[in-house]
């Protein structure tokens, strides 16, 4: 080992606290990895590391840090419209991880697919994301719960107990918001008016209506608690309506849940998501 790199880093991701020590050289050796992808996991499925200690601390020298951030190791489909794909663009500014993201530009709709997406994903769907090994993952819930186990900061997805089913649970009222609102938009923007379907059309905006009463009534204490999975996909359903169905004018009916959307929008990582057309 370089003397130049016998200086570790050691991160507490349950204390949140940062210690730097000079290291030991046998527990250098067992520690330090090319990447800094997936440190704790490489070390859990390393049989020379105890269980007590890789569980704790994950280790990289500044050196090996700067080099891996500055160039993308993964590949997400994307487009600025989707709020699913805003969903993993805000989760991967939250933890400080977009520098290992690059972004190949994906436009498509149901009637028009993207022929080289289609081949990484059948589904045709975006977000669709390529990892370092040339394995692709999907669902936007697939992409965010994976990106939320290569950071070393607090978990954005509560890893167990009742808050986990909680917050997945609001998370997953927010994608039915978007799966509503983005089914909408092509009934509107891809069919012949004279053949849009308006019962149907009425109940994709009565189930967005629904869920944002439920939101407004029970959530929004849980939604300012902490920003995390719950609070970003809400953040992201608001956002679509506000882009695609202005219409639906949802702050009339939902006052608290403006405030608090009028508060998360300054975050830095909604700014830099924030969809245009
Ligand atoms: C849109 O333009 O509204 C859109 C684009 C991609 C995915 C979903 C929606």
């Amino acid at each position: 080992m370089k003397r130049g790199c016998d200086l570790l880093i050691l991160l507490y991701p349950i204390e949140n606290k940062i210690e730097i020590k000079r290291s030991q050289p046998r527990f250098t050796r067992q520690l330090l990895h090319s990447s800094y992808t997936a440190p704790i996991q490489r070390l859990h499925s390393s049989n020379r590391v105890r269980p007590s200690k890789v569980t704790r601390y994950a280790a990289v020298t500044t050196t090996e840090r700067d080099a891996t951030m500055s160039t993308p190791s993964m590949t997400l489909y994307h487009n600025p419209l989707s709020p699913f794909v805003r969903k993993v663009m805000v989760l991967l500014h939250e933890t400080g991880q977009q520098d290992r993201v690059a972004l190949q530009s994906s436009v498509l709709t149901p009637v028009s697919p993207d022929l080289t997406l289609i081949e990484d994903n059948p589904l045709g769907k975006i977000p669709a994301l390529r990892l370092a090994d040339g394995s692709v993952i999907h669902d936007s819930r697939v992409i965010l719960d994976y990106l939320d186990h290569q950071h070393v900061g607090n978990p954005l997805i509560p890893r167990d107990g009742s808050a986990r089913w909680r917050r997945l649970t609001l998370a997953s009222m927010a994608d039915g918001i978007m799966d509503a609102a983005v089914l909408t938009r092509y009934e509107l923007a891809l069919r012949a008016p004279e053949k849009h379907w308006d019962e149907w059309l009425d109940g994709q905006r009565d189930k967005i209506r629904r869920a944002l009463a439920v939101l407004e009534a029970d959530a929004i204490a849980e939604l300012t608690s902490h920003f995390d999975v719950a609070a970003i996909s809400v953040a992201c359903a608001l956002g679509y309506l506000d882009l695609r169905h202005p219409d639906l004018d949802w702050r009339e009916a939902n006052p608290k849940l403006a405030d608090w959307y009028f508060e998360v929008s300054q975050r830095a990582s909604m700014l830099a998501t924030m969809p245009k057309v």
